[in-house]
């Protein structure tokens, strides 16, 4: 495929041209790049079986992970579940459109290759105008991974998804820098109590507010008996060695440096706000308010990536429940 059209997106209507462009890719079949609040979006229309081929087949993405379909509003969410609990209506009314992805039983009208075959359909409304205008423009259920290869750092501007998918895909829609940073929470209602698949920057506590209690979903090192879909241990990895380092680290980080330094590597670091670690060769320091360092993530993470450093010393954040989603992504990041 020839390289990549980057559009910019100006009003976010639907009348917008690059907005009308994309939807035109979408109904045709093929995948579009889209930001949405959280992360960018590899989107295909959700009905479509030989569409949504194209996102496995661009991203590289195993068929037993399944993915979250994207919706503008509550009735075309509805259509697509075979049940509607009174919590799915509930967390919506308070959370959507936002970074909340609710697992429920799928309606028949869902392809197999979506779910990767099983029963639920995980579905999300977006609260980023752009994707609410593609949405609309298209007129479809918008099947959307994050538009990176499989196993990536997931992309928070127009630039990672070119850098990763640009000779795969025909569109993007830039919509500047998302604002959230990681990916959304993962809710599973399928079950008697819900399960919290996938922490994220919307806090088990709250969604307890509005629910009850919530059962934590951990996920296991063992790939076969990883307790759903995607809960793979070894995720959003980058190309350097990531080493999560802890204040009392000292000695253990002089040996890691040493080591890479012996290797002619050069060495990252990404760091909270009034820290530091020993000498490396490039260290970005994000805000230690856990909503603005999350919006920062990723980036830092790409940037190191393109210069090309073996290792990433990344700092430790707080335990605190604030932290939850980041610390999980940064935990599976650093994955040997
Ligand atoms: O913020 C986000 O969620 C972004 C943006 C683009 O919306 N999307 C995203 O998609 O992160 P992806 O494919 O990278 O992650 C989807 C997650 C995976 O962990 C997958 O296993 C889980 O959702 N998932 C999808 N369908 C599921 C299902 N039926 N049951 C359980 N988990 C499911
Ligand atoms: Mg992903």
């Amino acid at each position: 495929m020839t390289d990549v059209v980057v559009r910019a997106v100006g009003a976010a209507t639907t009348d917008d041209p690059a907005i009308v462009a994309a939807a035109g890719l979408l109904r045709r079949g093929e995948v579009v790049a889209f930001p949405t609040e959280t992360v960018y979006g590899l989107g295909a229309d959700a009905l479509n079986p030989a569409a949504i081929e194209r996102i496995y087949l661009a991203k590289g993405r195993p068929s037993h992970n399944p993915l979250i379909v994207h919706v503008a509003d509550l009735a075309a969410a509805q259509a697509l579940t075979a049940q509607w609990p009174s919590t799915a209506t509930q967390l919506a009314e308070r959370y959507w459109p936002g970074p909340l992805t609710i697992v429920l039983p799928k309606h028949p009208s869902v392809p197999d290759s979506v779910t990767a075959g099983l029963t639920s359909v995980a579905l999300r409304i977006p609260s980023h105008p752009i994707a609410l205008a593609l949405m609309r423009a298209s007129g479809r259920p918008l099947a959307a991974p994050s538009a990176n290869r499989s196993e990536g750092v997931s992309p928070t501007t127009a630039e990672h998804v070119r850098t990763s998918l640009g000779d795969r895909i025909p569109l993007i829609l830039d919509g500047g820098p998302t604002t959230v940073g990681i990916e959304s929470t993962v809710l599973d209602l399928t079950a008697a109590r819900p399960r919290l698949l996938r922490p994220g920057m919307l806090s088990q506590a709250d969604l307890e507010a509005v629910i009850g209690p919530i059962d934590l979903v951990r996920s296991a090192d063992d790939d076969a008996a990883r307790p759903a879909p995607g809960m793979l241990d070894r995720h959003y990895a980058t190309r350097a060695r990531l080493v999560l380092v802890g204040s009392n680290d000292g000695d253990a980080v002089r040996q890691l440096v040493g080591s890479a330094r012996t290797r002619g590597e050069t060495i990252g670091a990404v760091l909270i706000d009034g820290h530091r670690v020993g000498s490396v060769d490039q260290s970005i320091t994000l805000p230690g308010d856990p909503t603005e360092y999350a919006r920062g993530l990723y980036a830092a993470l790409h940037t190191l990536d393109a210069a090309g450093v073996g290792l990433i010393l990344l700092q430790q954040p707080p335990g605190s429940a604030a932290w939850d989603g980041i610390r999980d992504r940064l935990r599976r990041a650093a994955h040997p």
